[in-house]
């Protein structure tokens, strides 16, 4: 049977982040038999940001950098359900992740996009503050823009607030949030 392939991208800055442990349950939730899961640290990678040269419209699918982001892309690529976990940074999107992020512009210029899967897209954030107006925005906006040019498909975004009061890893209702949407991932 081939086996369904999960993508975890994790963009906190700091080691052993909330965000990580939050990627390492989910890496215990699924059954190995029946999916390869990745969990990557993104802040661990020698990751280097975009230069906008567009090298990647003249050769289609190749990025003039050579670094990390080689065998991201094809992670990415290939993955059936990719899930991004990260905090909000001044209500916008870490540095580490948007470097990633801005580097995908090769996906929104690759005009044959058929060696892309379809995929099942699920974002987790967090925020240290209690909920205000905004909070999660940036990540909403870059996901509408984003996500078609990986050919993934919203499945839900979960917003997790006052991390700096509350550990969200012993929120019993948040397990349940994050249990239902993965179940709705592999629905
Ligand atoms: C540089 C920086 C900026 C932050 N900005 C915000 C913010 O704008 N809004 C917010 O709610 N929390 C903010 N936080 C708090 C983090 O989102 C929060 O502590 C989160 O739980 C950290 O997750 P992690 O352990 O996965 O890194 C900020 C933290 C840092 C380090």
């Amino acid at each position: 049977m081939i086996k369904k392939s999960i993508l975890i991208l994790v963009g906190s800055g700091h080691k052993d982040s909330c965000s990580y442990k939050i990627g390492k349950n989910i890496v215990d939730y699924f059954d190995d038999e029946l999916f390869d899961i990745q969990l990557i640290d993104i802040a661990q990678l020698d990751l280097r940001e975009c230069l906008g040269c567009e090298y990647c419209k003249a050769h289609q699918g190749i990025c003039i950098i050579k670094d990390a982001m080689t065998e991201i892309y094809q992670e990415i690529a290939q993955s059936d359900i990719l899930i991004f976990i990260s905090p909000v940074y001044f209500s916008n999107i870490p540095a580490m992740l948007k470097k990633l992020i801005d580097r995908c512009q090769l996906f929104y210029n690759l005009r044959d996009k058929s060696s892309i899967k379809r995929k099942q897209f699920l974002g987790i954030h967090l925020g240290g503050a209690p909920e205000y107006k905004d909070q999660f925005t940036a990540f909403k906006n870059t996901y509408n823009v984003l996500l078609p040019d990986i050919k993934a498909e919203m499945k839900g975004i979960i917003q997790i607030t006052d991390t700096d009061k509350k550990d969200p890893l012993l929120d019993n209702h948040l397990k349940k949030e994050i249990k239902l949407n993965l179940e709705q991932l592999i629905a």
